[in-house]
C-alpha cells in the first residue's frame, strides 16, 4: 500500500499492519465517561446528514422530541439523544458496563502494549479483543451494539407502516395492537438512544482498553499547550448538572486530566477553540468535508458489510480497531509508528501530555469521529431504511449498493 506524507494517507499502511500483524485490539474503562458530549453530538450529527430522507424522517417520528431548541442546540434529533446513555447510566446502573470493553490484560503475561513489530512477538495475539473473555454474557459495548440493533430491527417491522397516502406514521388500528405498538416504540427509542450513543463509544479508542489502568482512568496526566486553552466544559455546563462529579473533575483546572478524559473531551475541545472557533457546527462541516476528500474511508468503514452492527465479526473488528488505535497512540506518548527504532514510550502517571501529543493525535481523534459517523449512518439506513413494501424498495432504489451511492454522496444540505 501506498505511503504517503500527510497523516491520513498513513491509515492506509497503519490499518494493514494492524491485520497483517494480528495487534491487539479491545476494550474499555471502568469509570469513564464517553466521548464527551460533544464527541456524541459529532458523531450523530455527521451520520444524521448522511442519512435518507425516508429514514431522516423514521427516526424523527420515533424520537418525536417536541423541545425544538434542544434540537436546534445539538444539531439534529439524534444528536439530541446521543448522551442520554450517559445521563442514566446513574439510574440504570446495570447499563454502566456498556459503555466500553474492558480487555483483560491482567490475565496476560506481560500485559498488553504497543508492538511497532508484534511478528517479533507472537503472545501479543493473546491480547486482541477476544469476545469471550472481555465481553462476558455480551456485557461490554460490542454486545450492547449487537443487543440494541438486533432489537431495533425486530421491532421496526412492527412498529412502522403506510398511511394511503405514504406519508409515515405509526401503526395502531385496533386498541390492543395501539397498546403494543406503544409499548414497542418505547422500547425502539430506549435502543436507538443506546445504539447511537454504543457505535459513538466503541470509536473512542479508550473505550477498548486495558482493564489494569481502567482504561487510561487511573493515569492521572496535566496538559500542557504552548498556546493556552481556556477548556470549554462552562459552554456545556447546565448540561453537565447531573454528573457534578465529572465537573468538578475536569473543570476549571487542566491539571486533573487522567488519560481516559484527554480522549474523551480534552483533546476535542481544544481543537474545537483553536480550529472551528467553538462551535461544533464548523468542526462537523470540517469532518464532513475531509471525508468528501475521501471517499475511500466510507468504502473501508463499512467494508463489513450490511448489519454490521448485527454482525459479531463485525462489531469484534470495530472493538479490536479501537483496542489498537489505543495501544498505539493513547497509551504511547512518543511516534513510534515514524520509524522503526524509535521504541514506543508509555504514558504514565503524572506525566505532561504537550502539543506534540495534541497534534500528533487530533488527526486520530478527528477518524475515529468519522469512522463513527459513517458506521452510524450505515448502521441506522440498514435498520430503518429498507422498507417492507417493495413500492418503498424503489424509493430507496431498490438495493443495497443504492443506499451505498447515497452514503458515499455524503452530505445533503
Ligand atoms: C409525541 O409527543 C407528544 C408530546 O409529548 C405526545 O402528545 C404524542 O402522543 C407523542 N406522539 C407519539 C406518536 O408518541
Ligand atoms: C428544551 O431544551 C433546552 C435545551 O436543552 C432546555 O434548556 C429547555 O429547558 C428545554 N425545554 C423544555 C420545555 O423541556
Ligand atoms: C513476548 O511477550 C511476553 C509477554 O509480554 C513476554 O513475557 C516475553 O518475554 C516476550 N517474548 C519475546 C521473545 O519478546
Ligand atoms: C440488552 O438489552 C436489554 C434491554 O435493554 C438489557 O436488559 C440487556 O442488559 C442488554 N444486554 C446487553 C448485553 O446489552
Ligand atoms: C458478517 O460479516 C462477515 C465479514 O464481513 C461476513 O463474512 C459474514 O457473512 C457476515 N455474516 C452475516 C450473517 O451476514
Amino acid at each position: 500500500m501506498m505511503m504517503t506524507n500527510n497523516w491520513y494517507g498513513r491509515f492506509d499502511s497503519i490499518q494493514t499492519c494492524l491485520a497483517l500483524f494480528c495487534l491487539v485490539v479491545a476494550s474499555l474503562p471502568s469509570c469513564g465517561v464517553a466521548w464527551g458530549e460533544l464527541g456524541h453530538e459529532i458523531v450523530a450529527n455527521l451520520a444524521w446528514h448522511r442519512l435518507s430522507l425516508q429514514t431522516q424522517h423514521k427516526i424523527e417520528a420515533l424520537l418525536n422530541i417536541t423541545n425544538t431548541t434542544l434540537i436546534e442546540q445539538t444539531g439534529s434529533p439524534l444528536a439530541a439523544v446521543a448522551n442520554w446513555a450517559d445521563h442514566v447510566r446513574h439510574f440504570l446502573p446495570w447499563s454502566a458496563e456498556l459503555h466500553y470493553i474492558d480487555i483483560r490484560d491482567n490475565l496476560i503475561a506481560g500485559g498488553c502494549h504497543f508492538l511497532p513489530n508484534p511478528n517479533n512477538n507472537m503472545s501479543s495475539c493473546d491480547c486482541d479483543f477476544q469476545y469471550d473473555r472481555d465481553c462476558p454474557e455480551d456485557i461490554c459495548v460490542a454486545g450492547a451494539i449487537l443487543n440494541y440493533s438486533t432489537q431495533l430491527v425486530n421491532a421496526q417491522k412492527q412498529v412502522f407502516v403506510r398511511s394511503p397516502q405514504r406519508r409515515l406514521r405509526f401503526g395502531n388500528s385496533g386498541n390492543s395492537e395501539k397498546r403494543e405498538t406503544f409499548k414497542s416504540i418505547d422500547g425502539m427509542q430506549q435502543s436507538l438512544k443506546f445504539l447511537t450513543h454504543f457505535i459513538g463509544d466503541i470509536h473512542q479508542p479508550l473505550h477498548a482498553s486495558r482493564t489494569t489502568d481502567k482504561g487510561g482512568n487511573d493515569i492521572d496526566v496535566q496538559y500542557h499547550l504552548l498556546q493556552k486553552q481556556h477548556l470549554i466544559h462552562v459552554r456545556h455546563a447546565n448540561r453537565f448538572t447531573e454528573n457534578p462529579a465529572s465537573l468538578q473533575r475536569h473543570h476549571p483546572h487542566h491539571h486533573s486530566w487522567n488519560l481516559h478524559s484527554m480522549w474523551d473531551t480534552a483533546l476535542i475541545e481544544t481543537t474545537l477553540e483553536r480550529d472551528y472557533d467553538n462551535k461544533r457546527s464548523n468542526m462537523e462541516d470540517a469532518l464532513e468535508a475531509l471525508l468528501q476528500k475521501h471517499p475511500e474511508w466510507v468504502e473501508r468503514y463499512t467494508s463489513c458489510g450490511n448489519y454490521a452492527a448485527l454482525n459479531n465479526t463485525c462489531v469484534i473488528q470495530w472493538g479490536q480497531e479501537s483496542w489498537s488505535y489505543a495501544l498505539e497512540y493513547a497509551y504511547t506518548k512518543n511516534e513510534p509508528w515514524k520509524g522503526t527504532h524509535t521504541k514506543p514510550v508509555e504514558v504514565s502517571e503524572g506525566d505532561v501530555l504537550d502539543e506534540d501529543y495534541y497534534l500528533t493525535r487530533i488527526p486520530v481523534v478527528n477518524e475515529r469521529l468519522i469512522a463513527g459517523g459513517v458506521r452510524l449512518a450505515f448502521t441506522l439506513e440498514n435498520i430503518f431504511g429498507q422498507e417492507d413494501s417493495s413500492v418503498d424498495m424503489q424509493d430507496f432504489g431498490g438495493s443495497v449498493l443504492s443506499m451505498w451511492s447515497k452514503l458515499l454522496v455524503g452530505r445533503r444540505h
